[in-house]
């Protein structure tokens, strides 16, 4: 079997674990041959892409990034990509292709799909927004800078009596916020779910201090808002890839902190460190049985399917129900947070 793969869409640490493990089980398991597509979709339609063999992948389990590189596409020539599915899969020979992305990549994929080119999806966003599977690779990496993050700024917070606001990636869904907002022991939580209440997180923080504590921590997903008409709020504007362009809440929400307590508020926006560097070891094996499954559903000519993560197991999920919805935070989830507060 001739086995396509490229990595679409942001970054994400465990990209380089998958096409490792892919081409491991492909290569080494069932004798296939394996091309990587250069800068994701676009090496696909320019015709960009190298031969993966075991000496191509070797050393790239713990690196960050991908070493196939990554785009964004616009729409138009995603389109086009998708049109040209079934052409490309004759032109290059291949019998499958694995594409590793996030939601825009596995709608494409699908497309892909739908247009006849046999496709085998794998999942990746640091935002864990995917509703088919229980996790994606590169969360657990993410939360785990962002957890870090705030210890540390805990400490030079107490010393200056200051309030830290940490801004953290989520667009549409508070996950890392919630999660390395509960790890990392933030006083406040502010999800894009849920327009957070401005007069609350003051009232929050001075009760704080007239108890005698010097510090606090707020934690904001880029994607949070404050309820309507509570404070100045400016929207982002609309990129060509579709995404809104935050304006930056993290800074509006210091700005807005500092002028309301009189104490000074740092905003500390985390962007794409979280993003970066070695992946964690849970991200590692995820992403590795990604890898795998991958392959073995190729090989059973499961397509127009994606991996996902159901508790332990690693199951196939057609990609349909994969970008069908967005998984939020639920409101349980959040109520959770509350408690600990
Ligand atoms: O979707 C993953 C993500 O990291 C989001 O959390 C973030 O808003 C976005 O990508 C940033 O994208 P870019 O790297 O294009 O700025």
């Amino acid at each position: 079997m001739r086995i396509g793969v490229l990595t679409a869409g942001g970054d994400c640490p465990g990209l380089n674990a998958v096409i490792r493990s892919v081409v491991h089980r492909a290569v080494a398991g069932h004798n296939d041959e394996v091309i990587g597509f250069e800068d994701g979709f676009r090496g696909l339609l320019d015709g960009q892409y190298r031969k993966l063999d075991l000496e191509a992948v070797s050393g790239i389990l713990a690196r960050g990034g991908t070493i196939l590189g990554s785009s964004r596409l616009e729409r138009g020539r995603l389109l086009e990509a998708c049109e040209q599915g079934r052409d490309m899969a004759r032109q290059f020979g291949i019998d499958v292709l694995i594409p590793i992305g996030g939601e825009g990549t596995l709608t494409a994929s699908r497309m892909l799909s739908d247009a006849g080119l046999p496709v085998v999806g794998v999942p990746k966003t640091i935002d864990n927004d995917i509703s088919a599977t229980d996790r994606t690779f590169g969360f657990d990496t993410a939360v785990g800078v962002a957890t870090e993050a705030m210890d540390r700024l805990k400490t030079t917070a107490e010393s200056h009596q200051r309030v830290m606001v940490v801004e953290v990636m989520g667009r549409h869904a508070g996950w890392i916020a919630l999660e390395s907002g509960m790890a990392g022991g933030a006083h406040g939580i502010c999800l894009p779910e849920r327009p957070f209440q401005i007069e609350a997180l003051v009232e929050m923080i001075e009760e704080r201090f007239a108890r005698g504590k010097k510090f606090a921590v707020v934690c904001v997903a880029e994607g949070a808002r404050p309820a309507e008409g509570t404070m100045p709020y400016k929207k982002g504007v609309i990129d060509q890839y579709g995404h809104e362009r935050f304006a930056g809440i993290g800074n509006m929400l210091a700005a807005e902190l500092e002028q309301r307590l009189g104490k000074e508020a740092k905003p500390v926006i985390l962007g794409h460190v979280q993003r970066g560097g070695t992946p964690t070891a849970y991200d590692r094996v995820l992403a590795t049985r990604f890898g795998w499954h991958a392959v073995e559903a190729a090989h059973r000519g499961e397509f127009g399917m994606m991996t996902a993560l159901h508790g332990t197991d690693i199951e196939m999920v057609p990609l349909a129900e994969a970008v069908s919805e967005l998984k939020r935070v639920p409101a349980s989830r959040m109520d959770e947070a509350e408690s600990v507060f």
